[in-house]
């Protein structure tokens, strides 16, 4: 199958090696944007690992997704500065608009969203990154027209 071909891509690159499976995983989560259990158990089995070893490692780390993300995943930030400065309301205005809370992926898989700490972007409060992109001095209403430009 496609998906376990480029996989195998991967382990070879890394010559099955144990040692890389942080690295072999980060690679895998790319084709997929993020780690479904059979693949956990594809590279466990290739690198002739335990499965809850390699998804203990999977758990572990915070850039590892058990959960299928979006083609766009939406990270709003929440923290102290965005807080203050509304991003509960983004975060509203994004369920209005996509029907979908932090942890969630919408059923076409489009856009995933996710809660998470300070951006380093405080200056533009309340901030939220799409894509490595960021935007800030958001409003609800600049949300959903962001949203509606992506949707296309
Ligand atoms: Fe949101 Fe710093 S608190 S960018």
């Amino acid at each position: 199958e496609r998906t376990y071909e480029a996989v195998e891509q991967i382990l070879r690159k890394y010559n099955y090696k144990k040692e890389n499976l942080v690295k072999i995983l980060l690679e895998v989560q790319k084709l997929h944007r993020y780690l479904s259990k059979d693949v956990i158990h594809y590279v466990a089995v290739a690198l002739q690992l335990p499965p809850a070893k390699v998804y203990g490692v999977a758990t572990f780390y915070a850039q590892f997704s058990l959960k299928p993300k979006g083609e766009y995943t939406i990270l709003v930030c929440d923290g102290t500065a965005c807080h203050m400065e509304g991003s509960t309301s983004l975060i509203k205005a994004i369920e209005e608009e996509i029907g979908i809370k932090p942890g969630e992926v919408t059923k076409d898989l489009k856009f995933s969203v996710d809660c998470v700490g300070c951006l380093g972007a405080c200056a533009l409060a309340p901030a939220m990154v799409i894509n490595g992109e960021v935007y800030g001095n958001l409003t609800a209403e600049k949300v959903k027209e962001i949203l509606r430009s992506l949707r296309g």
